[in-house]
């Protein structure tokens, strides 16, 4: 097989961040690349200048082949898409439309490394139905162990939801195989791609999800505020958002409505024009560079920071699954998160930390305390791998004396 070229000086110099910082908070915030940048604040400019809904009607063509990009990234069809505001309240939309319809006694299952939002909107709608979330266990690679989950279906499963890829590290959970056992027990399946989307090839298609939500500005490098999901034709007949408004329903008598049958029933009316047009220039430029490649260069990229890393005396890779991606996460025996944290952003080298508090599950299984989370993009190159690897080595060799 041959390994895609990519143009990494082409990618650099359309990201102005990297005059800055070296940037491996990816997993955060991506930095966002020039065409996405001049988009957005051209929008903002044209706003200013003639008015926001004349602007909006004078960029329609742009909108709406808006939904025909998204559709195209994930391998969906244009009216399975709605543009959200970030990727929790597009799950949530999802999730509270259908736990509107749970019993006592029914099921959830989800993976042991839920974000913590969803958690929590488990755990409100489990007190309000009496449903019971139950977590599927892991097999020995921490991935979701694919025939426990088959062992836990019954009629009283209502729903599976499984993050893809973790706040906290590079875990790739076998979704197109879980989509395989949902399909077949006609159980609906909600994907939090959110992690996934922009760094990894996605296909609802493939993946045989009913349900998928992602963010504007990580791995899609969007503006922050933005999102979309995904919602499969055949199931959005049975599932109604919490709330609607005007653009989601129409008011057709004094005491009727109907709700549109397209997936924009899950947007608002009036929302942020400019990130939205924002979002779309990032998920074409994703598409202009090609999926296919973006995940081969930052799973490469990822594979370095690895190896470099775990040479370090007593730092631990803290990553699970078969074949982790593009969020590299690791511990030290001495030196702390913070402070490994700490000592790179002072030099300007950008990583965050990831603590129990965002995927409980998993970290106190694991009995894991706050890990470092480097996550890199195809736009970071091995000069600021090396930089990053050698900032780490300075300082435990320091606490080390
Ligand atoms: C796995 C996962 N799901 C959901 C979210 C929430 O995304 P947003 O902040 O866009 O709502 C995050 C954010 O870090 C995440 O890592």
């Amino acid at each position: 097989m041959s390994v895609p070229t990519f143009d990494i000086q082409r990618a650099r110099y359309e990201t102005p961040g990297v005059a800055h910082v070296r940037h491996f908070n990816n997993a955060g915030a991506a930095l966002m690349p020039t065409p996405v940048l001049q988009a957005t604040t051209t929008y903002l400019h044209r706003e200013a200048e003639i008015g926001g809904y004349e602007t909006a009607d004078e960029y329609a063509d742009v909108l709406a082949a808006g939904y025909v990009s998204a559709a195209r990234l994930v391998n969906a069809r244009p009216d399975e898409i709605a543009f959200v505001e970030n990727a929790t309240r597009g799950w949530d939309l999802l999730f509270y439309g259908l736990a509107a319809t749970l019993r006592p006694g029914d099921r959830i299952l989800t993976s042991r490394s839920e974000y913590v939002s969803n958690v929590i909107a488990f755990l409100q709608v489990a007190e309000r139905t009496g449903a019971r979330i139950e977590v599927i266990p892991c097999d020995e690679t921490g991935q979701v162990d694919v025939a426990a989950l088959v062992a836990m279906l019954d009629h009283r499963v209502k729903l599976v939801a499984i993050t893809h890829v973790p706040t906290n590290g590079g875990l790739v959970n076998p979704a197109a195989a879980i989509g395989q056992v949902t399909r077949a027990a006609g159980v609906p399946f909600l994907l939090d791609a959110c992690q996934s989307v922009g760094q990894l090839v996605v296909d609802v298609d493939h993946i045989g999800c009913d349900m998928l939500t992602t963010t504007g500005r990580k791995y899609l490098r969007g503006p922050r505020g933005t999102g979309f999901v995904y919602v499969r034709q055949q199931t959005m007949a049975n599932l109604v958002p919490p709330f609607l408004d005007v653009h989601a329903a129409t008011w057709v008598a004094a005491d009727r409505y109907q709700v549109r049958s397209d997936a924009r029933r899950f947007e608002n009316w009036e929302t942020n024009y400019a990130g939205k047009v924002g979002l779309i220039r990032a998920i074409d430029y994703a598409l202009e560079w090609g999926m296919p490649a973006i995940e081969t260069r930052v799973r490469a990229l990822a594979t370095t920071l690895r190896q470099a890393l775990a040479d370090i005396p007593g730092v631990t890779i803290q990553d699970l699954g078969i074949d982790p991606c593009g969020i590299v996460s690791f511990t030290h025996q001495r030196v702390t998160a913070d402070a490994i944290m700490q000592h790179l952003a002072a030099q300007r080298i950008n990583v965050t930390t990831s603590s129990p508090f965002g995927t409980r599950f998993a970290m106190e299984a694991r009995q894991l305390p706050m890990v470092v989370r480097a996550s890199v993009h195809y736009y970071n190159d091995d000069a600021e791998i090396a930089q990053l690897v050698g900032a780490v080595a300075e300082l435990v060799h320091e606490k080390a004396s």
